[in-house]
């Protein structure tokens, strides 16, 4: 028998994981609806197997939260542990009698939950967002696609990516990006200074010692090597 992918199935039943891209263009221009509020709308492209996505949902209760993954197995993980953040939320703090009320309204939004994942490449990132719909976007330790030099133009961060997420992202609001790759931060800080449209907010070479470090938002990835002597790079771009 041929393989069947066990995840499939289950990302096709989650509530809040959605497949198909012809289903959520048709929320360009339309999250605040989505999500019936007009809060800060994030996104993390590359969420991997959730922990820094389920943590974000946890820290920041008056945000919305959208993720951008390709691999079934890491999209369903990632929809488990942001539905585990969601339920320890409310068990700490109940439904206000106001959002009840807005329950009972809005049969789509019974669950009250705040985020949605989706399977999409980070690329088609203006497919999905109207201009000035986002307010922060992350993306943490993506494939650096380096070890041929016909696999560069498979990085996320290229020319196009960094225009359109400009154009996608509220002025004052932030792309933040932390990687262990060098070359790959190093690359895309030179397509910010040739583009002219990012502000550099942040530059670190040494991230697990600066000012930002969290260590409670620690990724899959990062995890594998926090231990060992790598480096890694974060960069805070801001639209101003
Ligand atoms: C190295 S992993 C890092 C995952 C997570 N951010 C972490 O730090 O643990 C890169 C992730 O990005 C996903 N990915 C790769 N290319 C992508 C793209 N173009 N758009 C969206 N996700 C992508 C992969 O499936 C993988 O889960």
């Amino acid at each position: 028998m041929p393989y069947e992918n066990p995840y499939i199935p289950k990302c096709r039943e989650h509530p809040r994981i959605i497949l198909s891209k012809e289903d959520y263009i048709l929320h360009k221009w339309k999250w605040e609806k989505y999500f019936w509020n007009n809060d800060p709308l994030v996104l993390e492209i590359g969420t991997g197997m959730g922990n820094y996505f389920s943590y974000m949902l946890t820290k920041y209760t008056n945000k919305n939260f959208i993720g951008m993954e390709l691999r079934y197995k890491r999209l369903y993980t990632t929809a488990r542990k942001a539905d585990e953040a969601c339920e320890a939320n409310s068990s700490k703090s109940p439904l206000a009698p106001s959002a009840v009320k807005r329950r009972l309204w809005f049969q789509s939004h019974e669950d009250n939950k705040r985020y949605l994942i989706l399977q999409s490449y980070g690329q088609s990132v203006w497919d999905v967002f109207a201009q000035e719909e986002l307010s922060e976007i992350y993306i943490y330790f993506p494939d650096p696609f380096c070890y041929k030099q016909k696999q560069l133009k498979h990085r996320l961060l290229s020319r196009d990516f960094l225009k359109n997420s400009f154009y996608c992202t509220k002025v004052w609001w932030v792309l933040h990006f932390k990687t262990d790759h060098k070359e790959y931060f190093e690359d895309t800080l030179q397509i910010v200074k040739e583009l002219w449209l990012w502000v550099v907010q942040l530059v670190s070479y040494d991230y697990k010692n600066s000012d930002i470090y969290d260590r409670e938002a620690i990724t899959e990835f990062e995890g594998l090597f926090r231990g060992e002597q790598e480096d890694f790079y974060y960069l805070i771009l801001e639209k101003k």
